[in-house]
């Protein structure tokens, strides 16, 4: 792998970083004509009326144009490739499928950075297309190809190594189904799928999750991230990022692995103990959350006869549960998402040292 920086690229095809929006629109008003620029600004007004297919219709038709577009998503290009480079850090790609590419900038990087691969970018859009290899061509590429395809039934007899989609996924619709099981059917058996789409809400969380389950992949948790960037208008945005492979040691992707992992950035870690005069709180949310699973827990008996005292780990739904309980009437319930369980590893190992000290201890599983 060379060691090409995703900054040089972006001066390489000169595209231009906007620090706000209204910097942008100025860079057209100045570059092109009062009816262009209300061309593109009510183009820019369908992606509100979620008409994405009307935006890029307008902005692929040029080359210039579709690049001056892309100048506002700087921040998600790095925040993406740094994370498709990390992800593939150990492996040494052969054959990359870009699915849905649009004007091509983050499979040209690619296929700029790894040299010895062939990269496959496919887009609905024929004008896209015609952006990409206009791209492609200016960087003197050869070791790309371009083709107008739909994700749900392009074809091929290749098969990649690894497949990538940015922003191009039906996440809501019933086509989900047929692009994942499509795109799966050209991954290889130890290939990687790097997804990275905006599935913000539970509905469609589960809709992604049914799509990846059915399409018997394995969530890769090491290279599955929350990407942050900064938009065009300065806002923060957080995406997460879905590696998965073809093989794994557990189950395929699960609705409760993908909530987990959409509520690991929500940092939430709930703890209701003694100190806060919680006890009854944490009792009630304890019995409230079912079914659960114990994982682990003991049952320590001091040997001083002050009593007993249960620490147990339980897991509910997307849930680890950690609860404390005594005979007499302590509790504490800590909360975190499963994907995060393992940070309460610490706290069972120091428990489980320092009671064993001073009671006998009795493993409950
Ligand atoms: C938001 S753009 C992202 C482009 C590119 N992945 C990037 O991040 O720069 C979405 C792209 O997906 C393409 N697209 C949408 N539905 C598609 C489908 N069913 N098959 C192939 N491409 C599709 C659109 O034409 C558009 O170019």
């Amino acid at each position: 792998m060379n060691s090409y920086c995703i900054q040089d690229f972006l001066d390489e095809i000169k595209l231009k970083r906007f620090e706000n929006l209204h910097q942008f629109w100025r860079e057209l008003d100045s570059k092109y004509p009062p009816q262009k620029v209300k061309e593109l600004e009510r183009a820019y007004a369908k992606l509100e009326d979620n008409d994405e297919a009307g935006f890029y219709d307008v902005i692929f038709a040029e080359y210039e144009i579709a690049l001056l577009f892309s100048g506002l998503r700087i921040g998600l290009y790095q925040a993406v490739i740094e994370w498709i480079l990390l992800s593939l850090s150990d492996r040494e790609p052969e054959r990359i499928l870009d699915a849905g590419c649009g004007n091509g900038i983050i499979a040209c990087y690619l296929a700029k950075r790894f040299t010895k691969a062939k990269i496959t970018a496919i887009d609905i859009s024929e004008s896209a297309i015609e952006q990409a290899k206009a791209l492609a061509s200016t960087l003197n590429l050869t070791n790309i190809k371009f083709k107008v395809g739909d994700i749900k039934d392009f074809d091929t007899t290749d098969s990649f190594d690894t497949i990538l989609t940015v922003a191009a996924l039906d996440v809501t619709s019933p086509f989900l189904i047929k692009q994942m099981h499509n795109l799966c059917k050209h991954l290889s058996d130890d290939g990687i799928m790097l997804n990275f789409e905006k599935i913000a809400n539970p509905q469609i969380q589960k809709f992604f999750a049914q799509a990846m389950n059915e399409s018997a992949l394995y969530l890769d948790l090491e290279n599955s991230k929350w990407l942050k960037y900064n938009n065009a208008e300065g806002d923060e945005i957080n995406i997460p990022a879905f590696a998965s492979l073809k093989k794994g040691d557990q189950e395929p992707v699960s609705e409760q692995q993908i909530q987990s992992f959409m509520l690991a950035e929500s940092n939430l870690l709930t703890n209701l103990d003694l100190s806060f005069k919680q006890e009854a709180l944490a009792e009630l949310l304890f019995n409230q959350l079912n079914p659960k699973e114990l994982m682990r827990g003991y049952k320590a008996e001091f040997k001083d006869g002050s009593g007993t005292y249960w620490f147990e780990q339980w897991q509910s739904g997307p849930f680890s549960l950690l609860y404390e309980h005594t005979d007499q009437g302590y509790r504490n319930l800590r909360i975190l998402p499963l994907y995060l369980a393992s940070k309460f590893d610490v706290i069972f190992e120091e428990w489980l040292e320092q009671t064993s000290k001073y009671a006998e201890m009795e493993q409950l599983k």
